[in-house]
């Protein structure tokens, strides 16, 4: 795992954006696996500024989400495709038949899990995965104890996240007790990932998934076993690490990294 610390959201936002513009810039027709809440809002608003400003294209580029709330409708204000158009698609110019989000008032779930797959696979796979972290360390809704073969599926929150999460809803009763979530062996089987973490609050999960052992009681650890992941934390969500000192080094001394690993 590649660690970046920044000094704050801002600039995490920056860098963020500016890693996922240039894996768009590199190859037009990128499969773009895409996270809500708070965190990548900020990503999200770097990326509309970059397709503004420098004409940053996403006419080929597909997306697919992570997650969706069972039983909101797609319009509905608290799902997550309405947050999705909202803060990033309604700004820039993708393609609407190449963007994926899980159903959330789909009759059948089952169904629509094996096919959301199949459009994944479909697609090439997803070349970058963008992910942000819930309190418990979950990945996507991958709550604790999720396998970390586990593919799309119907999983039931904790109420740790329900309570997190309860600040989008007018009152904890209606946040939706079960999602939509591509599994942990779903996002695995990205090429890239790319998780993000802002504030204090999420210190101690940061440094636990970072680390701290594989375990699936925290999903995001799942990420040691990839190849290719980057996470981008501010000073907050960095306050708990214990080895930030190598990391920073690390980060200050890429260009000579590139020259030894070819990264
Ligand atoms: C939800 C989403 C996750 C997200 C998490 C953290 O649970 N399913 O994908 O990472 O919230 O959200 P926030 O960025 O608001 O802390």
């Amino acid at each position: 795992m590649e660690i970046i610390i920044t000094d704050n959201y801002a600039e995490m936002s920056k860098v963020s954006a500016q890693i996922i513009s240039h894996e768009i810039q590199k190859r037009h027709d990128l499969v773009l696996g895409l996270a809500t809440g708070d965190t990548p809002v900020g990503t999200y608003k770097e990326l509309v500024k970059i397709h503004q400003k420098e004409g940053l294209d996403f006419s080929k580029v597909k997306s697919f989400n992570l997650d969706e709330y069972v039983g909101l409708a797609p319009l509905h204000k608290n799902s997550y495709n309405y947050f999705m158009w909202e803060n990033l698609f309604k700004h820039i110019n993708i393609n609407p038949e190449n963007v994926y989000i899980p159903q959330g008032n789909t009759d059948d779930p089952e169904e629509f899990c094996l096919w959301y797959e199949e459009q994944i696979k479909k697609a090439g796979g997803i070349n970058l995965q963008v992910l942000g972290i819930g309190g418990d360390g979950h990945i996507a809704f991958n709550e604790p104890g999720s396998s970390f073969a586990s593919r799309t599926r119907v999983k039931a929150l904790v109420k740790q996240t329900i309570d997190d999460n309860a600040r989008f809803f007018d009152n904890v009763e209606d946040v939706p007790r079960f999602a939509i979530t591509m599994g942990v062996g779903t996002i695995l089987e990205a090429r890239k990932i790319l998780l993000i973490a802002s504030g204090e609050k999420k210190a101690e999960v940061c440094a636990q998934f970072i680390e701290g052992p594989v375990t699936s009681q925290i999903t995001a650890t799942a990420l040691q076993l990839h190849n290719y992941a980057t996470v981008i934390l501010d000073k907050g969500a960095a306050s708990k690490l214990t080895r930030t000192e190598y990391y920073n080094w690390v980060r200050d001394n890429k260009q000579l990294i590139q020259k030894q690993v070819g990264r």
